[in-house]
């Protein structure tokens, strides 16, 4: 049993990894090779790009991995998320989450995606913004209609100002130090936090009661009300409102940001947005999310921009068991990381891997353990489709109506935000309506 060698000082490591991923991954796997150990204030994790090792990673058995580092979120998402499930438990919650994100039910939210972009956006012109917090209003109010189902507009006001509340309460001291998530007299930031947090939880009960008053509609709580288990047993409420926060952390920032990178790389590659606008014009001012969803050269540049920061820049997991990777073997205590920021940017996968090119993704034929930015295996993203169907539409729309002026042409480089990658000042931009 042999963990491989790698830069020895955890603080330093921790502070590299998370601060300037970019910069020094290529150097580590330079110096040490490909896996090489990252030995952080984590734990010690094995890290690789390389596709076979990935492969690996995401074949593995289920049951020899533990989710990597989830604990810090646990009082955002609560105990019966699929993020901190382990073993059969969270193959079973899968197993009940997963159908409601099948491709085929995206179109049934095509048309909130379609439709909160355009009033998110009606107004603008001539206004300067940041695109991702123009995202995160749009992706947040997408889940409220399409994940809870809220569809009366007050009351989808009030679910974001809420969500709003509880993420500006959300302290890094309490969820990566958890002896401190305790409420010290109603002062401290944790009680802050549990108070907002308990009116949101109130919220979600209530949307709950309205759903099964309602009846069955297309909205994922529904689907998950009606939802039954291998032994026909429904979800306990606290389950349903555990995942109902797992899909919100889980999908609101990280589209946002995709978007957001989206257009930051097209603004800086005119001919790539010539390219994208001459393939929208064809649809005229309103575009219908089906068109959006076939619309091929801008699936490549949703994908190219995934590619090249990936949002989610690791797939990680923690070894209950020993684990064969690549001939050598990795001992249970120890974490797998598969890089995807730097399997994305492999020059044996990737022609000038770089270059922004959505032109590499029409007709590519990448296995996925070569194009991985939903991660693979028994935890890969259960929203992926959704997102990429977000994405499209969210993009596609906003492009048709609005034309977008950077402020800034130097290179926008990427800040690490918890586990994402995140533009540094997330995109700001002059926005103007087109004329027709
Ligand atoms: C561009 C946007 C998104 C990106 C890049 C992304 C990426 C990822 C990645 C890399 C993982 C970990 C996969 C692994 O460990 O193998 C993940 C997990 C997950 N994602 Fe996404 N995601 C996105 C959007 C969404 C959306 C919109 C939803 C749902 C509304 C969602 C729901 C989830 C859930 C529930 C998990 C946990 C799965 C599990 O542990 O079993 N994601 N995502």
């Amino acid at each position: 049993m042999a963990l491989p060698a790698g830069p020895p000082n955890r603080l330093l490591n921790t502070y590299r990894i998370l601060a300037e991923p970019l910069r020094h991954m290529p150097r580590w796997i330079q110096r040490y090779g490909d896996p090489f150990l990252l030995k952080t204030v984590n734990g010690d994790v094995v890290m690789t790009a390389k596709p076979e090792l990935v492969k690996q990673i995401f074949a593995g058995n289920p049951l020899k991995f533990e989710p990597f580092g989830v604990k810090a979120i646990a009082p955002l998402v609560g105990a019966g998320s699929v993020f901190t499930l382990t073993g059969q438990r969270h193959l079973r919650e899968r197993k009940l989450l997963m159908p409601p994100f099948h491709g085929r039910r995206m179109r049934d939210y095509g048309d909130h995606m379609a439709e909160v972009t355009r009033s998110a956006t009606r107004s603008l012109d001539g206004d300067r913004l940041c695109i991702q917090d123009l995202g995160q209003r749009i992706s947040l109010e997408v889940i409220v209609r399409t994940v809870f189902g809220v569809t009366e507009a007050e009351r989808v006001g009030q679910y974001c100002r809420a969500v709003g509340e509880v993420v500006s309460r959300v302290h890094p001291a309490f969820l990566f130090m958890p002896f401190l998530q305790r409420e010290f007299a109603g002062l401290g930031p944790f009680a802050k936090f549990q108070r907002t947090d308990r009116h949101f939880d109130g919220l979600l009960d209530d949307q709950i009661a309205r759903t099964r008053q309602r009846g069955e509609g297309a909205d994922i709580l529904s689907l998950l009300l009606s939802a039954r288990y291998e032994d026909d047993s429904p979800m306990s409420d606290e389950d349903i409102k555990s995942e109902l926060r797992t899909l919100l952390v889980a999908g609101h920032e990280t589209t946002a940001i995709a978007i957001a990178w989206a257009i930051d790389l097209l603004h800086r590659a005119p001919h790539k947005l010539s390219k994208v606008l001459e393939e929208l014009s064809s649809f005229g001012s309103e575009p219908t999310p089906a068109e959006l969803e076939s619309a091929p050269y801008l699936e490549a540049v949703c994908k190219e921009a995934l590619r090249l920061f990936p949002v989610v820049t690791e797939v990680m997991r923690t070894l209950n068991d020993d684990f064969e990777l690549g001939g050598r073997t990795i001992p249970a205590g120890a974490s797998l990381s598969a890089s995807m920021l730097m399997l994305h940017r492999r020059p044996d996968l990737y022609d000038d891997p770089d270059r922004f090119e959505p032109e590499r993704f029409i007709d590519a034929r990448l296995a996925p353990h070569e194009f991985a930015p939903f991660g693979g295996g028994h935890r890969r993203c259960i929203g992926a489709a959704f997102a990429l169907f977000e994405m499209k539409v969210v993009l596609g729309t906003l492009l048709s109506t609005h034309s977008f002026f950077l402020d800034s042409t130097a290179a926008n480089s990427p800040v690490r935000r918890n586990v994402t990658i995140a533009p540094k000042d997330g995109v700001p931009v002059l926005v103007k309506r087109r004329r027709p």
